[in-house]
């Protein structure tokens, strides 16, 4: 099924030993005046931790945004596992198995934390039964198992953000798009999410995500694509870009990054 990229289609960032999962070529996003994104291209290889980081601003939810069907680009590219995006709603690009977090978080809070997830099961499973099964299992495995028949309106922010990702989790995806996931925590419950992130890729799920907790980043990802004003300003190896000096004044006066510990 899936296409061979061929030397006319490949993206400079094109590596043999590794299958490209996600493939974002030349994409572009305006905002009335505001170039929001420009020319973005950037790989995910099958299994890989990519992070997209950024100032605030830099344009990285709304490359989510594109990625993910919610925004449809200007021009552009976006293929997954071979397919073009092009044309194809949030919920189809879900079903070949992408699936986004949202930054701004948006549970039902009147239901219960399974119900919340059972939404994103039964677009897998009709059979309510399993569905619900499915979500449990989900719960169980991101540690929100005891707090299953809570309404989800009274979880603390950091449960909330790992219900966001049980919610994308329970859709089965290849590719998991985590947007802040962990923007507000505390270090301890930080470094769980990161734990379970890590877990996640284990059992074969590609994971691009942007991230302001540059600790977080740095152990997490086999690679950075770095966003400044819409435009990639560089990417590669965790050490080398954290060093670039692109990348450090592109950071300069970002206080969210600046502040936060190495
Ligand atoms: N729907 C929108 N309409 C107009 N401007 C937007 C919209 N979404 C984002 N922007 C603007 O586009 C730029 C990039 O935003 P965003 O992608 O959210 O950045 P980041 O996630 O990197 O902080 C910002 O200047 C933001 O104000
Ligand atoms: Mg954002």
């Amino acid at each position: 099924m899936t296409e061979p990229a061929t030397s006319s289609n490949r993206p400079p960032t094109f590596r043999r030993e590794q299958a490209l999962l996600l493939e974002v070529h030349n994409l572009s996003k305006r905002f009335g005046g505001l170039q929001a994104v420009k020319d973005l291209t950037f790989t995910v290889g099958e299994g890989e931790i990519v992070a997209l980081i950024g100032p605030n601003g830099a344009g990285k939810t709304t490359a989510f945004a594109l990625i993910s069907g919610f925004l449809a680009p200007d021009s552009g590219t976006v293929r997954f596992a071979g397919r073009d995006l092009r044309g194809l709603k949030p919920h189809e690009i879900n079903a070949l198995g992408l699936a986004r977090t949202f930054q701004i978080m948006r549970p039902f809070p009147r239901l219960t934390v399974v119900r919340n997830v059972m939404i994103a099961t039964l677009g897998r499973h009709r059979d309510t039964r399993e569905a619900e099964r499915r979500a449990r299992a989900v719960l169980d495995e991101i540690g929100l198992g005891a707090k299953a028949e809570l309404p989800a309106g009274v979880l603390t922010l950091a449960e909330r953000k790992r219900l966001e990702l049980a919610r994308a989790l329970g859709t089965e995806p290849r590719l998991l798009l985590l947007d802040e996931v962990m923007s507000g925590l505390t270090d301890a419950e930080t470094e769980r999410i990161v734990e379970l992130v890590r877990a996640l890729n284990r059992r074969g799920i590609a994971i691009l995500l942007i991230e302001h907790v540059m600790r977080a980043v740095m152990s997490l990802a086999q690679r950075i694509v770095v966003l400044n004003y819409g435009e990639r300003i560089a990417e590669g190896r965790p050490e080398a870009v954290a060093n670039d000096p692109r990348v450090i004044e592109a950071y300069l006066g970002d206080e969210e990054v600046t502040r936060a510990p190495a």
